[in-house]
């Protein structure tokens, strides 16, 4: 008879759990509406959380007390994970873990002080099979709940995640950003290894979210210049799983930097007689906004207009350049003097280079001469030759 009340208790507890995680069941997703009339534990826990198959799985979790019946922490406690994506049969039947097992089915150990309410729990070695949904149940002499409003669902994944680059700050020449890389990091035990295509070796951290889980990242400064702008930074994450592999996944973002004006230079463009178009190009990002131009003269710049193409008057001697500017800087091109009749262009800083030529100028009539002279030379030796047959018999 005795037996009889025992095992009929026994069932009609499991009936109730076994109901309670039907409603929840059918009532999935009512969050709230599950908690107002829910009288067992709370166990704060991610909702879902996403595993990778060859790796471990850590279960951040901390559960509260029964409204009616006080939790126990001295007395012997056992901390049990119940898996309803298989939920056909009874109760019982779903357990696959019980931590006062020796061997856990799932591979699954609690971490976490259960005196303490903290039910943490790692999952040693995900496979496909173990995706579902997940619920806590905890036991200590008569007090017993499952914590059937908060299920984590529990999925996982064959390949890695992409890791996320992160850039911080300006993006603009002369500017010192913060290129970050994180990566999910279920399993903090065996980490992710994380790589930039910048520097080697960035110092590797590891960051606790808010909800316990982790994650895994690296950064690295850089100064930008101009040669960035296009640059593709890639960040690669390699995962560990069992069996002395890896699983990989890359990230890749273009960076896009702004930089002042370069190779600001000033020509001609067009010339009809004496009228001249002089034209300022340069490279910038953003584009130019406005090119300045300047006459200089011996008593300083003069501003002379605005535009990227100038029309002028030629006379004798005069020398113009341009600035270009943009939202980020300015530059300034070398001078451009205009010759007349003759236009030419000339570099402020190409004396050296004026005087070759000039020297080159000076040289060919000598050359000239020279060739004479020696054409004379090889005439007369001719004629020489001539007259000499002729004298010889
Ligand atoms: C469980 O959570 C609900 C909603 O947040 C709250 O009303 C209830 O008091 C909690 N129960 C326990 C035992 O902490
Ligand atoms: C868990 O194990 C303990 C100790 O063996 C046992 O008393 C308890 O009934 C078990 N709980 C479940 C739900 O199997
Ligand atoms: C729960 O236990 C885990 C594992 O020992 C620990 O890392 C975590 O900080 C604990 N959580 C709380 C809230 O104490
Ligand atoms: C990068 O720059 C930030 C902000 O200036 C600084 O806090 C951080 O320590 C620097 N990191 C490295 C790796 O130099
Ligand atoms: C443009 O300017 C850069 C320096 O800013 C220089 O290295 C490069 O040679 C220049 N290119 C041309 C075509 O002048
Ligand atoms: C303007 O002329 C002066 C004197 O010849 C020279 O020093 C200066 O570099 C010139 N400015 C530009 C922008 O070329």
């Amino acid at each position: 008879m005795k037996g009889y009340k025992r095992v009929m208790a026994a069932l009609s507890e499991n009936v109730l759990t076994v109901s309670m995680l039907l409603c929840v069941f059918f009532l999935s997703g009512v969050q709230t509406a599950c908690h107002s009339t829910h009288k067992g534990i709370n166990i704060t826990a991610p909702r879902h959380l996403d595993s990778l198959s060859g790796s471990c799985l850590l279960i951040p979790c901390s559960f509260t007390d029964d409204k009616t019946m006080k939790f126990d922490s001295r007395r012997k406690t056992f901390g049990i994970w119940i898996k309803t994506s298989i939920f056909i049969g009874a109760y019982p039947q779903n357990i696959v873990h019980n931590s006062s097992w020796s061997k856990s089915k799932y591979g699954i150990n609690i971490i976490g002080s259960l005196s303490e309410k903290n039910c943490t729990t790692v999952f040693s070695h995900m496979i496909q099979s173990y995706r579902g949904k997940y619920f806590f149940r905890v036991e200590s002499g008569p007090f017993r709940s499952i914590a059937t409003c908060d299920p984590v669902h529990v999925k996982v994944k064959d390949s890695a995640w992409s890791p996320r680059i992160e850039i911080s700050g300006d993006v603009k020449e002369k500017n010192s950003v913060t290129i970050m890389c994180s990566a999910l990091t279920p399993c903090p035990q065996s980490p992710p290894g994380l790589s930039l295509n910048l520097q080697p070796n960035p110092h590797r951290q590891m960051q606790k979210n808010k909800d316990g889980t982790f994650t895994t990242t690296i950064q690295q400064n850089i100064t930008l210049s101009e040669i960035h702008d296009g640059y593709n930074i890639i960040c690669f994450a390699r995962y560990p799983v069992a069996g002395g592999k890896h699983k990989t996944a890359n990230a890749e973002v273009t960076l896009s930097v702004s930089y002042a004006p370069k190779n600001t230079s000033a020509s001609i463009s067009l010339t009809k007689g004496r009228w001249v178009e002089l034209r300022c190009s340069s490279r910038a990002k953003p584009p130019v906004r406005v090119f300045t131009w300047f006459e200089n003269t011996t008593t300083g710049a003069m501003k002379a207009g605005e535009g990227e193409n100038y029309g002028v008057q030629v006379t004798e001697g005069k020398t113009y350049y341009c600035v270009a500017t943009n939202d980020v800087g300015s530059q300034t091109s070398p001078e451009i003097r205009l010759i007349d009749p003759v236009i030419e262009i000339e570099l402020s800083n190409q004396v050296l280079g004026r005087k070759g030529i000039e020297s080159s100028k000076v040289q060919i009539p000598i050359l000239t001469a020279l060739g004479v002279m020696m054409l004379v030379c090889l005439f007369k030796i001719i004629i020489w030759f001539h007259k000499k047959r002729s004298e010889t018999p």
